[in-house]
């Protein structure tokens, strides 16, 4: 067992498993900066470990992410910095992780909360699961190196429809176009990922890493895409359209 900097992110390992879960259910799992470095932090140092051959990422009932939390989404808008470091250095992690990425996704999964389950090898979805990346409803663009996995993994008019409309999937469409392998009860997710997480790591953990590499490509790709999405992700957060999106938010009426 390994304590993060944040109550909202839980590490544990168990044997060859680390599962991490984010645990904030009152706020939908919205990610803060200090969920994105304790989210980093198990990835970069599972790849150090020996022990640790495979992660395993879960949410809670109803919520598996909301996405970045909007309120420090609006701070960024209005101090014009850019993306949270911590935020860039877990899409890093997830690009560069040398560890199978298993996911367990029960409920909403909005934002970061879908695009990063494009890094992931393996993922299990509950029949509540709701994936939907509204980026551009909120003035901003796609993320997490999304605007090239997206598109190669669903093609482009799947990902357009999905990463520009923000046309959400419902669990079915989401297997049905390659982001999910199994979709179960959501009282099933969790242990049908643990299980999946648990055959991975019984397999040879020299030849997992190295079949991974080869489908995978070399991850630098990837981080020049996520890095050129930072960058323009910046420039739409100052953006009146963002504010006027957050804004709007924050302030709705219940
Ligand atoms: N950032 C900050 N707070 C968030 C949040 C986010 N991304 N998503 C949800 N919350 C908060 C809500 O403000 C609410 O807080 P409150 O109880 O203090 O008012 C709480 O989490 C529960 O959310 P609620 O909207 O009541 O739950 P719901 O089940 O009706 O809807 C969502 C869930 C995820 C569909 C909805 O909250 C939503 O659309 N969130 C924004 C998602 C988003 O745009 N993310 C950014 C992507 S780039």
């Amino acid at each position: 067992m390994r304590n993060s900097m944040t109550e909202h992110v839980a590490v544990s390992d168990d044997g060859p498993v680390r599962t991490v879960r984010m645990n904030r259910p009152d706020k939908k799992n919205a990610l803060t900066s200090a969920m994105y470095a304790a989210l980093a932090g198990a990835i970069e140092t599972a790849d150090a470990s020996v022990k640790v051959r495979c992660i395993l990422i879960q949410g809670v009932p109803g919520a598996f992410s909301a996405g970045n939390d909007l309120q420090e989404f609006m701070h960024v808008a209005t101090s014009g910095e850019g993306l949270d470091p911590s935020a860039v250095r877990f899409l890093h992690a997830l690009a560069r992780s040398q560890r199978p990425l298993v996911a367990a996704v029960q409920g909403v999964a909005v934002g970061v909360g879908t695009t990063m389950l494009l890094h992931c090898d393996y993922v299990v979805a509950g029949t509540d699961a709701r994936f939907s990346t509204p980026f551009v409803g909120l003035g901003l663009v796609p993320e997490a190196a999304s605007s090239l996995l997206a598109p190669r993994l669903m093609g482009q008019r799947r990902a357009f429809s999905l990463l520009v409309m923000g046309q959400p999937l419902d669990a079915v469409a989401a297997r049905d176009c390659g982001l999910v392998n199994r979709v179960v009860a959501p009282a099933e997710v969790d242990a049908e990922a643990m299980q999946a997480a648990r055959q991975i790591a019984a397999l040879p953990a020299e030849a997992v890493a190295a079949a991974r590499r080869l489908m995978r490509g070399a991850p630098d790709e990837v981080v020049a895409r996520i890095d050129e999405e930072v960058a323009l992700f910046k420039e739409r957060l100052g953006s009146a359209e963002a504010r006027a999106a957050f804004d709007a938010f924050l302030s709705r009426k219940r």
